[in-house]
């Protein structure tokens, strides 16, 4: 047990399994002393997270569909009742339409385009705006990005493109939230397997492609997300903003 985050009520968003980023992140911050506040969607994912959140020293647990403002204007109201101010916001949800991530980028529909960015990348524009009005001065917002935003991966096709505009928004937001003490960063996650990974065509080649390429020679893991997630959530990191952070083993760094 560490203290870094003692007595700071940390809301983590994204929670589907014990395989989730989001919970790799949430049992860091936990285990340093955070309240953690935890965010799943639906009735599907219900009863897991809530078993995961029961491991967390009962930790508090709201559904919310970030597609739908009025769940995010009652999920900030909850917990503003509950908790009154929130430390810090881990935005780790993203999605894209199956036949969008499985055919070639260029048959992306319109629709399939914009579903795409809007959970993806809008969604931490919405959820930072309701955390605003409950954030303390030296709060953290922090989303998860990958490489797919610089480089083309195949198969991750439109959920790059929201990923270049997600790294965007983290910047545009920083910039506006600066002036209240407030930093926004992104980590940007080396592969890892969890439910929304398994959706990427080929997934497991590039899985195989880290580990043999990178510097360190293995996958990242959800206790390095945390760790560095920790960094980015405490007073460690009070001099960084609108950074991408790549948490990748290195891979990011190599050329052919
Ligand atoms: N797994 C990887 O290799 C990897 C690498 C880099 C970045 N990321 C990013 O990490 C984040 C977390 O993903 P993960 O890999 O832990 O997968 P995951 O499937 O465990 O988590 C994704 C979460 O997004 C949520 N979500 C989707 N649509 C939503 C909506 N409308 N409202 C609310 N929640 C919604 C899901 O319910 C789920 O909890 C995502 O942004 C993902 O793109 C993942």
């Amino acid at each position: 047990m560490g203290a870094l985050l003692t007595g700071r009520n940390i809301l983590i968003m994204g929670l589907r399994n014990k395989w989730s980023i989001a919970w790799g992140i949430a049992k860091t911050a936990y285990e340093q002393g955070a309240n953690v506040i935890l965010t799943y969607q639906g009735e599907r994912e219900e009863e897991g997270a809530k078993e995961l959140a029961a491991d967390l020293g009962n930790a508090a647990i709201y559904n919310c569909d970030i597609s739908r403002d009025e769940e995010i204007d009652q999920l900030f109201s909850n917990i503003e009742t509950r908790f009154e101010k929130i430390h810090g916001l881990v935005h780790a949800i993203a999605h894209a339409k199956r036949e969008d991530i499985q055919n070639n980028f260029i048959f992306t529909s319109r629709e399939g385009f914009a579903h795409a960015l809007d959970i993806s990348a809008y969604s931490l524009v919405a959820v930072s705006r309701g955390a605003k009005k409950l954030m303390a001065e030296g709060a953290s917002i922090i989303t998860l990005t990958y490489l797919g935003a610089d480089r083309v991966f195949t198969g991750y096709n439109v959920m790059g493109v929201a990923k270049a505009a997600l790294e965007a928004t983290v910047r545009y937001l920083a910039n506006d939230l600066g002036n209240s003490g407030i930093r926004v960063n992104a980590i940007s996650a080396g592969p890892i397997k969890t439910i929304s990974a398994k959706g990427v065509k080929d997934f497991g080649s590039i899985l195989d492609t880290v580990e043999s390429k990178a510097p360190l020679k293995r996958r990242v893991t959800l206790e390095d997300l945390g760790k560095s997630a920790l960094y980015l959530l405490s007073d460690l990191s009070s001099g960084v903003t609108g950074e991408i952070m790549h948490v990748d083993c290195g891979f990011n760094i190599m050329g052919v």
